[in-house]
């Protein structure tokens, strides 16, 4: 597989997770697994396993490969100090690298470069999002003709369509590719290239991280002008809902917690909230603890639906809750969450930043989860949420559609509160219908029951993955 980030070394986003957590679960099922990331500032330690020349354009660098194995996996880290020892893994605050075409080129192509050169023997080579994008471009056409690569099928895996990877047509020649590959059916995305698109087309088959979004990208509403490209790929596209990793994930088990907690014993979950609640700065104590605490960790995107959270801004603190937030991303929803909590101190609590520890904390402490997203290709956090019995109240989208079922109020069953229409009032609708479920105790116990039973372990998105690799044919 190849990747630009993978946890525990590297992680921006639930790409990580699942680029270490599905390999990890194709070793469980007797598979062997390689992955491929940058060795970006601060991964350290690792064997020096090789030496690769990566030709770019018209110079060629090296690249040197160290490997790391964990749980069964090797991670390999394609080590290349110019384009990789630098303080983020895509840009700084809002501006991303200016040679982020030249950076993960150059993945792409030592990751090749290493198979080639290993004597490996690998059967499929596993492609995620556009940063990873030119591998089976490369595969399937650069360097088709190379014996390490004949019968070697290439798979990409779309985790975010928002994300194309799109880059000046003049990039081509410093990349080393072809201009014959600027055409519709190739390269080219209106007058620029797409390395998203490059991996699309020349990948034998094509994944994406739920059943509904494989379904909406097809759409123009969702297809971020993709939607005709994937239409035309749709035999060969599917939805495998991505699992997550119990290992990390589970209130039974995690370090993070002051006391371990399960299905059958909640108290744990109350520990959880003082503590969260500590930490951030808001009231503590018994009775504050009886107001229902909403979480929410996330980029600070649109894509998650702050422009809704923002629309209602204080009218947030006039409902009966309070609200922690942990995150980064865009500066204009930085401030105004940092200016709402300034201005509802005992209410709103902010953390800009990441903080792994943290969102623990915050999945276990918290009552409800807020995921209002525009769009949602999978979404981890509404799964961690049910596993941790914090009530998801979410937008209906992708793999939050896929993965909570919005609780019926006839029969109260159900895990979680959902919403359809992207709007400031649905949410609100949303939200209330949830915090009135919360003041009845044994409804709300029954809610939670339901999302902690829940099984999304890898098992089964793992096997289904094995099973297209078998099914990838060399195109
Ligand atoms: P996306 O990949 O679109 O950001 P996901 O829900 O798939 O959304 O995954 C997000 C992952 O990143 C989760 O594991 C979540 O806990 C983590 N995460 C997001 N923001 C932060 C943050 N500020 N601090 C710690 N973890 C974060
Ligand atoms: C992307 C998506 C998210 C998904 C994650 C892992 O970042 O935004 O919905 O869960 O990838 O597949």
């Amino acid at each position: 597989m190849v990747a630009s980030e993978a946890t525990p070394y590297a992680k921006t986003g639930g790409l990580a997770d699942v680029a270490s957590a599905l390999p990890r679960a194709l070793v469980r099922l007797g598979h062997a697994v390689d992955v491929v990331i940058p060795r970006y500032r601060g991964i350290t330690g690792g064997d020096r396993v090789a030496r690769v020349a990566v030709p770019l354009g018209t110079s060629i660098a090296d690249a040197d490969i160290y490997a790391i194995t964990e749980a069964g996996v090797r991670t390999l880290f394609v080590g290349h100090p110019p384009y990789f020892d630098r303080e983020y893994l895509y840009g700084v605050g809002n501006d991303d690298y200016g040679d982020n075409a030249a950076r993960f080129a150059f993945l792409a192509r030592a990751a090749l470069e290493w198979v080639a050169g290993t004597g490996e023997r690998y059967t499929v080579v596993h492609a995620h999002d556009w940063q990873a994008g030119l591998v089976p471009l490369l595969l399937r056409h650069t360097l088709a003709g190379a014996a390490a690569f004949r019968r070697v099928p290439a798979v990409l895996t779309i985790h975010n369509l928002a994300y194309q990877g799109l880059f000046e047509a003049s990039w081509l020649p410093r990349l080393g590719l072809e201009w014959e590959l600027m055409h519709v059916d190739a390269i080219e995305y209106w007058g620029r290239i797409s390395f998203l698109k490059a991996g699309i087309v020349f990948s034998s088959r094509i994944t994406t991280v739920s059943p509904q979004y494989a379904r909406e990208i097809q759409t123009p509403e969702f297809g971020f002008g993709f939607d005709g490209i994937l239409r035309s790929r749709s035999a060969d596209l599917i939805g495998i809902l991505n699992g997550i990793d119990y290992d990390e994930w589970d209130p039974a088990r995690d370090p993070c917690l002051p006391v371990p907690y399960g299905a059958s014993r909640l108290d744990g979950k109350d520990a959880a909230k003082r503590l969260v609640l500590e930490l951030v700065g808001l009231p503590a104590d018994d009775e504050d603890r009886r107001r229902p605490l909403v979480g929410m960790i996330s980029r600070l995107v649109d894509q998650k639906g702050f422009d809704l959270l923002a629309e209602l801004g204080d009218e947030l603190p006039r409902l009966d809750a309070s609200f922690v937030l942990l995150g980064a991303g865009e500066r204009r929803y930085e401030e105004l969450w940092r200016n709402l909590a300034a201005r509802h101190p005992g209410r709103i609590a902010v953390s800009i930043g990441f903080d792994e520890a943290m969102a623990h904390r915050i999945e276990a402490g918290a009552d409800l989860f807020l995921m209002p997203s525009r769009f949602e290709p999978c979404g981890l956090n509404q799964m961690y949420s049910l596993r941790y019995g914090t009530v998801p109240v979410v937008r209906a989208t992708g793999g939050l559609y896929d993965t909570v079922r919005n609780v019926d109020p006839a029969t109260g069953e159900g895990t979680g509160f959902t919403f359809d229409e992207y709007s400031p009032r649905a949410l609100l609708a949303a939200l209330r219908r949830a915090l009135d479920m919360y003041r009845n105790r044994p409804a709300w116990r029954r809610i939670q029951a339901a999302g902690m039973g829940q099984d999304f372990s890898w098992d089964s998105s793992a096997r289904q993955y094995a099973e297209l690799y078998e099914r990838a044919d060399n195109k």
